[in-house]
């Protein structure tokens, strides 16, 4: 029986999460929980440390991690961020963030203006190099001199697999971004990989776009959009634009994934919203069409199609939070999905 680690973490993501874990249940795949509902702001405020190595024991021995989100106004420092979420994608080299959209419902289009705008696309950001490795520093902080550094790490390794990763995955064809017209070093590995990796997958269609142009063309043409791979800041940015041009950040879903070991940990879009924890209005979606594509990479495509396709019937019956435009909790929410499962 494969053990799905849950971290349902703070504010929002135990209330998620539990929606998610319900829907997987319901599945009857034989899942068995190990949930680990310390690793949340508390234990970090207490000791120091959110994530034990115990804990990332855990984590490793199970066959995938279902993540709510971590964050608590409480909490200043990014070492808490850094020591669950960034510590797991490193150790765990979980290279490839997945980033799937599609707009729910017609309704939900910031874009609606009777035309027909399709979206449908993926967005698969590179996970562990980029602007986010913490290489930099600073030098005479705190006075008008201050010099601050970010480096923004590109490797040949990370760029050519997670570029792979994107071929191995298009339906309709592959668009790298970048802005290698700008950002010179690091946008010449970017063409230098994505030129080798043309030349292995020369029968998948594919294009190259500036950052700044793929911006405007998600929005003027998303339909236009299949899988999408580009950096871990460029990613972070432009999945957030998708999840909004697709329903609102409440129903956006993720996977972080190791596709040399198989391992995956999914984790809504969205963080831990403090601005509407315990109210039960948090939107279960993202979570729940996280828990589908952890199943998927579990095997059982059926049953993660059977989950999107009852998420799309009680938002077309209006049966969903009122984020999306109905009237239902969280908890409301997803035992309308679990009632449309059959
Ligand atoms: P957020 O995603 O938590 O919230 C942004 C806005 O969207 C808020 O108005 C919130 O109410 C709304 N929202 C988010 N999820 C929703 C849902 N499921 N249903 C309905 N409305 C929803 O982002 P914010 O406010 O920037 O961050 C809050 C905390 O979460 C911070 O501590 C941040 O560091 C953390 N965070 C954690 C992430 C993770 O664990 N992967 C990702 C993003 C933020
Ligand atoms: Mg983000």
């Amino acid at each position: 029986m494969p053990t799905i680690t849950v971290i349902p973490g703070d504010g929002i993501g135990p209330e998620v999460t539990r929606e998610a874990v319900a829907i997987l249940d319901t599945l009857g795949l034989g899942l068995t929980f190990d949930v680990l509902d310390h690793v949340n702001a508390g234990r970090f405020l207490a000791t120091g440390t959110a994530l034990t190595d115990d804990d990332v024991t855990r984590v490793r021995d199970s066959a995938a991690t279902l993540l709510g989100a971590v964050g608590n106004p409480r909490v200043t420092s990014p070492e808490y961020a850094r020591g669950v979420l960034l510590r797991l994608r490193a150790e765990l080299d979980l290279y490839v963030n997945l980033r799937p959209v599609r707009l729910l419902h017609e309704r939900l289009s910031p874009l609606r203006d009777g035309r027909r705008r399709d979206l449908d696309c993926v967005i698969v950001r590179e996970n562990t190099e980029g602007l986010y490795t913490g290489i930099g520093g600073t030098l005479r902080a705190g006075t008008r001199d201050e010099v601050a550094v970010d480096a923004d790490v590109s490797t040949w390794l990370g760029v050519s697999r997670v570029i792979d990763h994107a071929f191995g995955i298009a339906r309709r064809g592959v668009c790298m971004v970048d802005k290698s017209n700008a950002v010179p070093a690091g946008g010449r590995l970017w063409q230098r990989c994505w030129r080798d990796a043309l030349a292995r997958h020369p029968q998948v269609p594919a294009r190259h776009l500036y950052v700044d142009v793929a911006a405007m063309n998600l929005v003027a043409q998303p339909e236009t959009f299949d899988v999408i791979v580009t950096n871990n800041s460029y990613g972070d940015i432009l999945s957030d634009l998708a999840a909004t041009l697709g329903g609102g950040l409440g129903a956006a879903a993720s996977g972080n994934l190791n596709p040399a070991t198989g391992f995956g940990l999914y984790e809504p879009v969205h963080g831990s919203a403090p601005d509407i924890a315990g109210q039960g209005t948090a939107n279960p979606v993202g979570a729940v069409l996280s828990a589908a594509l952890l199943v998927e990479h579990l095997g059982h495509p059926d049953a993660a199609e059977a989950v999107r396709v009852a998420v799309r019937t009680t938002i077309d019956d209006g049966r969903c939070t009122p984020d999306l435009g109905g009237t239902l909790t969280t908890t409301g929410a997803g035992a309308a999905i679990r009632a449309a499962l059959g």
